[in-house]
This record gives structure tokens, sequence and C-alpha cells, in this order.
């Protein structure tokens, strides 16, 4: 049986990996075989307790508490990667929130902290993680989208509009890093049950049935689900995906 490619050695950086979609990810490219470095904002305890996890099982994982919406944090992250591990040879832009921007604008911190994390802090990790790329002759990028990004979102309109950015920005970043030899994605999840959706999903049962009505499927994603695609695009089986946005929704919206 053929098996999934190995990910064996390469040294790949994954923004928010601490918990959710990024804990998940940082978890399936360890045993995949790949030096994993994280980071995390606030939640030391967690990102602690899965380096420690993941170490005991014999994979190399770092962690970092770095602020994805500042480019020191970025250029200091990738700089211990690269003295660590000689370079860097993939970047999962995965860190985000989801806070609501209500058309009539009342929380200005909410549309700032919403953009410097989803879009403008993205922008400057992938500037200093593409120089880094070059440096190691080539990589790959997977940048971490949303339904909301293809259809809108009402209520989070900041949030919709930083991760439509967040398309446009691997379409731009394909067309102008293809030649260097830099391979870039994005998935666009929906619904995935994990903190973030925390008080949509997990207090109000009734609440939930709602969302789980929508999934053809039937079932509301989990983490692990998302992270399959993302070692997906990052693995040598897609070598010529270049430019996709991978929808990950569970059909909920039929889009591409
Ligand atoms: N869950 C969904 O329904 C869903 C749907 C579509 C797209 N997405 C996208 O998927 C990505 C991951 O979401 P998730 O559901 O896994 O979220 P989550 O469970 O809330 O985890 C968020 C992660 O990002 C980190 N983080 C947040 N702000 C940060 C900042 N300014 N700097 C550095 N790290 C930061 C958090 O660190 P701490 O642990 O230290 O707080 C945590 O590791 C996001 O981009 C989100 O927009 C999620």
């Amino acid at each position: 049986m053929t098996t999934f490619p190995a990910l064996t050695g390469k040294r790949i950086l994954v923004t928010g990996g601490s918990r959710g979609i990024g804990e998940a990810t940082v978890r399936l490219l360890a045993q995949l075989g790949a030096r994993v470095a994280f980071t995390y904002q606030a939640r030391q305890d967690a990102a602690k307790v899965l380096v420690e996890a993941l170490a005991a099982q014999g994979h190399e994982v770092l962690a970092f508490q770095a602020d994805q919406r500042t480019r020191e944090a970025a250029k200091r992250v990738v700089g211990n990667v690269e003295q660590a591990w000689g370079g860097l040879d993939a970047f999962v832009g995965n860190a985000g929130v989801w806070l609501p921007t209500p058309a009539e604008l009342t929380d200005e911190d909410n549309l700032e902290a919403v953009l410097e994390t989803n879009l403008t802090g993205l922008f400057r990790w992938n500037a200093e993680v593409v120089s880094a790329l070059k440096r190691s002759g080539g990589g790959t990028i997977v940048l971490v989208s949303s339904t909301a990004g293809q259809r809108g979102e009402a209520g989070y309109g900041a949030y919709a509009a930083s991760k439509g950015a967040v398309i446009s920005l691997t379409k731009t970043l394909a067309t102008e890093l293809g030649p260097a030899g830099i391979r870039v994605n994005c998935v666009a999840p929906g619904w995935v049950d994990t903190d973030l959706s925390a008080a949509a999903l997990r207090v109000d049962p009734a609440q939930r049935k709602r969302v789980e009505a929508i999934f053809p499927l039937g079932h509301i994603p989990v983490a692990e689900d998302i992270a399959g695609p993302i070692a997906f695009l990052l693995s040598e089986w897609a070598v010529a995906v270049h430019g996709e946005i991978l929808n990950v929704n569970g059909g909920t919206v039929l889009c591409g």
C-alpha cells in the first residue's frame, strides 16, 4: 500500500499551535516526522503540555510565546528556528481570532484585534518567513482562511474581510513566490469544534443542533479534520497544487 509521504526532518513553523486546529496540526506533522516549532499568545500551560507530550514520543518540538501581530516577534521566532535547526522549510499561518464587528461598529478594539492578528500580522509573519524559506532554497506555505472569507459572515464583518484577504494573499504569494520554489496554498474551514467556536457550539445544545443541521455529512468537523488537509498541502502529494483554496467545510459552502 502506498503510504502518506513522510515529512521527515522538515522544519515547519505553525502559528497558534497551542490549541485547536494549530495544535492538531503540530501533533500530526510531528507524527509524520517533521520538526515542528509553534507559537502561542497566552496559553503557556497548553503549549507546555503539548511540547512535553510530543517530546516524550521522541519528536523534536519547539514552542515560542510570540504575538502574530508584531514583526519583531516573527523575526525573533524565525531566527530562533534557523539557529536551532539550520533553516526553515515550511510555514502554517494559522493563528487567528473570531470577534464580532457588527456593521454599526461599536467596538474599535475588536476591529483592530481582528485585522491586526488575522491580516496585517499575518503579512508581517509572511515577510519574515519568506526570507527564511528563500535562504533554505524554497519551501511551502499554508495559510488558514475560512468560509467567512468566501461568503461573508453576518455580525463578523472584520473577520470575514480578514479571511477574504487571506485568500487573495495566498494567490498573490503563489504568483510572486512560485519562481523562488515556494509553493503557497490555503485551507478554508467552516465551523470547527474548537475553543474559538465554543460559545456557539458547546454552550447551548439547541444551537449546536442548528449548526449540525447545515452539514450534509451530519457532523461538525474537529481540529484533526483540518490538520490532515494542511499536512497534505505541505506534502509531496501536493507538488502540483499551488495558489489553491482547499475547502474543508464539510460541504456547508459549496464553492470553488
Ligand atoms: N474554529 C472554527 O470554527 C474555525 C473556522 C474557520 C476558520 N478558523 C480559523 O482557524 C484558525 C485556528 O482557529 P482555532 O479554532 O483553532 O482557534 P483556537 O482554538 O481559538 O486557537 C487559537 C490559537 O491561536 C493563538 N493565537 C490567537 N491570537 C494570537 C496572536 N495574536 N498571536 C499568536 N497566537 C495567537 C492561540 O494562542 P493561545 O492558546 O496562547 O491563546 C491559539 O493557539 C484561525 O485562523 C481561525 O480563524 C476556525
